[in-house]
C-alpha cells in the first residue's frame, strides 16, 4: 500500500517531502537570531532569493526546528491575488492561533484589549462570546489602538515561549502589514518574538511599500537579511538523488528512460513545478558537456 501512494506521487510532491539538503550557513545565522529572540530580543529575518531557490522550505525547515525547540510557530503568507484583505498574514496566523488556543488561555492573552482585536478578527467574539462595546473614534486613533492590540496579543503569546511568526512572500505584503510589523517590533521589542520571511528577489529596491519597511527595520537594528543563493554541485546531486533515484550526471545519461526524460523535462520548467532552479541550471551545463 505505501509503497504505490509513494509511486504515485507526482515529481513536485517528492521534492517537497524529499530529504532538506544543505543551507548550513543560513540555518547558522537564522539560529542566532531565533537565540537572540528567545533572549527577549525582537528580531526578523528576512530571507532572499529567486522564484525556486528553495526559500519556503528553507521557512519551513526552520520553523519545524523552532516548533522542536519547544517554539510556538504561527504562518501567515501575504498573497499576490487581488480583493486580499489588509493585514491578511496576521489574520492567516491569529485567526489559526484564536481557533485552536484553549479558552481560559485566550482570554487571558486578549483580555487587555479584546474589543480592537475584534475589529478585524471576528473569531474572537465566536469564541469569546460577547465582548466589551468600544466607542467610536478617528481612523488614525482606532489604527493605532488596533496596532497596540495586535502587539500586546503577540507579546502575551510569547511570554511563557519564543514565538516564531513565518510571513512567506513579503514581497506582495500590503503596506497596513508592513506597518504594523515595523510598529510591533519597535513596542515589543522585548518580545521573544522571531519573524521568518521571504522575499522574492529583485523586489527590494524596486517595490517602494516594501522598501520603506526594510529601511526601517534596518533603523531599527532588527532586520537580518539572508540571501539564499543556489545549492552546492554536491547538495545539487543530494537533492537529485533524493527523488531522482540516483545521480544527476547518471540520470542525463540515460535520457532514453521515459521516467528520466519526465523528470527532466519538469525540472527544466521552475514556473510550473518550482523545482529548485540551480538544479535545472546544473542539468543543462551537464547536458552540455
Ligand atoms: N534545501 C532544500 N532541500 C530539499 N528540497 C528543497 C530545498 N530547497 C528547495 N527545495 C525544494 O525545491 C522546491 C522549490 O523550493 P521553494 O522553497 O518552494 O522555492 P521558493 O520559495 O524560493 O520559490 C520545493 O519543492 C522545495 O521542497
Ligand atoms: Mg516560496
Amino acid at each position: 500500500m505505501r509503497v504505490q501512494y509513494v509511486r504515485s506521487l507526482s515529481v513536485s510532491d517528492r521534492v517537497s517531502s524529499s530529504q532538506f539538503v544543505g543551507r548550513q550557513r543560513e540555518l547558522e545565522l537564522i539560529w542566532n537570531q531565533y537565540e537572540a529572540a528567545r533572549s527577549g530580543s525582537a528580531r526578523i529575518v528576512l530571507m532572499v532569493g529567486e522564484l525556486g531557490i528553495g526559500k519556503t522550505r528553507l521557512l519551513d525547515e526552520v520553523a519545524t526546528r523552532t516548533m522542536q525547540e519547544g517554539a510556538i510557530v504561527l504562518r501567515g503568507g501575504a498573497s499576490e491575488s487581488e480583493g486580499m484583505p489588509p493585514y491578511l498574514p496576521f489574520l492567516e496566523a491569529l485567526g489559526r492561533y484564536i481557533r485552536t488556543t484553549p479558552l481560559n488561555e485566550l482570554h487571558k492573552q486578549i483580555s487587555v484589549v479584546p474589543q480592537a482585536l475584534a475589529s478585524i478578527l471576528p473569531e474572537l467574539a465566536v469564541r469569546l462570546g460577547q465582548l466589551p462595546v468600544s466607542y467610536p473614534s478617528p481612523p488614525e486613533q482606532a489604527r493605532l489602538r488596533l496596532y497596540e492590540a495586535v502587539g500586546t496579543f503577540l507579546k502575551a503569546i510569547s511570554a511563557p515561549q519564543v514565538l516564531v511568526l513565518t510571513i512567506d512572500d513579503l514581497q506582495w505584503a500590503d503596506a497596513a502589514s508592513l506597518d504594523l510589523l515595523c510598529y510591533i517590533v519597535r513596542q515589543q521589542s522585548h518580545a521573544k518574538l522571531l519573524v521568518l520571511s521571504t522575499c522574492r528577489e529583485g523586489e527590494l529596491g524596486q517595490n517602494s511599500v516594501l522598501d520603506r519597511a526594510v529601511n526601517e527595520l534596518t533603523r531599527q537594528r532588527v532586520l537580518t537579511t539572508i540571501p539564499v543563493n543556489p545549492l552546492s554541485a554536491e547538495e545539487t546531486e543530494v537533492l537529485a538523488t533524493s527523488y531522482l533515484g540516483g545521480p544527476l550526471r547518471a540520470c542525463i545519461k540515460r535520457p532514453k528512460k521515459p521516467m528520466y526524460l519526465i523528470a527532466m523535462k519538469r525540472l527544466v520548467e521552475p514556473f510550473r513545478t518550482r523545482t529548485p532552479l540551480v538544479l535545472a541550471r546544473i542539468s543543462f551545463e551537464q547536458m552540455k558537456n
